[in-house]
């Protein structure tokens, strides 16, 4: 039973254990809770985990490679991961959130005056203007951040990374941001040069590097995700990103629409059936033989198999279903999958946690 779950696999050069895979997640905890739910998840057996939202350059937001102390905490979860045989792959990414313009919205959000989803809203509004001024001196030190920030990750004990595709990288593909003139917008080849580029960055430096690239796919019928790069122009990007270095692909919807059609409760209108995203891995499966990882409401040990088995990813990737039961990989591999606890995709207390700034958790937790 499950011997495909259970099968270790190559993927883009880094050999995993099995194909259960932790989906990037933020988590919004504290630091000593972080690493305790770090090391819930490795020990539940997954083959690899993700670590979300890595920042490319210093930041005051979040932990960073750039500085000591966030050098020494992206260590320690390298640490922590490996000290129960599990990989770790560093999310890097870019906000394409125009942190100036965001300024003038705090004293409304300090008084619960403009709320978390009107806030979402009037940030992606800003989007576009900012990403069509981006002086080209800023898209050059950013896309050597990526470089850099690789270098960094792989030192503090990374064994990959995965180059985030949606945030600055798929706002730059998208049509419905890039309004550029120049070499970095207009065509698909165009609008690709920036994610080329940042992948370019890391590749150049660390020729060894196994390189995931988080491919957000937005649909247009009926139209879902704003940014990412479109169903209808994966045949450019796809082969320009494996050129450029990809090993690998991590394929979702794109973001920028809301939060709910990303990580999609069970009673959405269009996504809410078990690997709701799968279509677009067959779309990118077209244009590459390299390994495709699948993510969106897998939960099913039957189902996942099924998927893993016929080829059509080499890896299933989980958030929710993790978070509700870390040891999802260990207890299908001892064949107690009744004991699992199935995640229902309400999004109550992990997206919901988290947009609430209570931190990601579950209605599973005790206490
Ligand atoms: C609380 C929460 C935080 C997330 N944080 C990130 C993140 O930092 N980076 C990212 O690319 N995706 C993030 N995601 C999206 C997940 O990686 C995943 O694509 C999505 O939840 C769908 O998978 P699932 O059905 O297994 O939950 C987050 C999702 C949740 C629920």
């Amino acid at each position: 039973m499950y011997e495909t779950i259970n099968s270790p696999v190559n993927y883009g050069g880094l050999e995993l254990k099995n194909r259960i895979i932790f989906a990037p997640t933020t988590l919004g905890v504290s630091e000593e809770e972080y690493f305790e739910r770090i090391r819930r998840i490795a020990a539940g057996g997954c083959g690899m985990i993700i670590i979300g939202d890595v920042p490319v350059g210093k930041s005051r937001f979040e932990k960073s490679l750039f500085d000591k102390k966030g050098f020494a905490y992206y260590k320690k979860l390298a640490e922590i991961a490996h000290s129960y045989d599990c990989r770790i792959c560093a999310q890097l990414h870019q906000t394409d959130s125009n942190m100036l313009a965001m300024l003038k919205y705090v004293p409304g959000v300090l008084t619960k005056k403009i709320s978390m989803q009107e806030l979402r809203t009037l940030l992606n509004n800003e989007v576009a203007p900012y990403i069509t001024k981006l002086p080209k001196s800023k898209i050059r030190s950013i896309i050597n951040g990526f470089g850099e920030a690789a270098v960094l990750a792989v030192d503090a004990g990374f064994d990959m990374v995965q180059i985030h595709g949606d945030r600055m990288c798929g706002s730059f593909s998208s049509a419905i941001f890039n309004h550029r003139t120049d070499e970095y917008g207009g065509s698909a080849e165009n609008r690709a040069r920036f994610a080329v580029e940042a992948v370019q960055a890391v590749r150049s430096r660390l020729p060894e590097l196994p390189i995931d690239y988080k491919l957000a796919v937005r649909q247009e019928d009926p139209h879902y995700g704003n940014a990412g790069v479109v169903e209808s122009e994966l045949g450019i990007f796809v082969p320009m990103l494996v050129e450029a270095g990809v090993t690998s692909f991590h394929v979702t919807l794109a973001n920028h629409s809301s939060l709910e059609d990303t990580i999609p409760p069970r009673n959405h209108p269009y996504f809410k059936d078990e690997g709701c995203f799968l279509k677009f891995c067959d779309e990118v499966r077209r244009y590459t033989d390299k390994p495709i990882t699948g993510v969106g409401g897998l939960s099913d040990p039957d189902f996942v198999e099924e998927q893993l088995a016929t080829g059509r990813i080499a890896c299933a990737a989980m958030c929710r279903q993790l978070l509700a039961d870390p040891a999802w990989p260990n207890k299908v591999a001892a064949g107690q999958c009744k004991e699992i606890h199935r995640c229902v995709r309400c999004n109550k207390k992990c997206l919901g946690g988290l947009q609430q700034h209570q931190g990601t958790h579950c209605i599973y937790e005790k206490g």
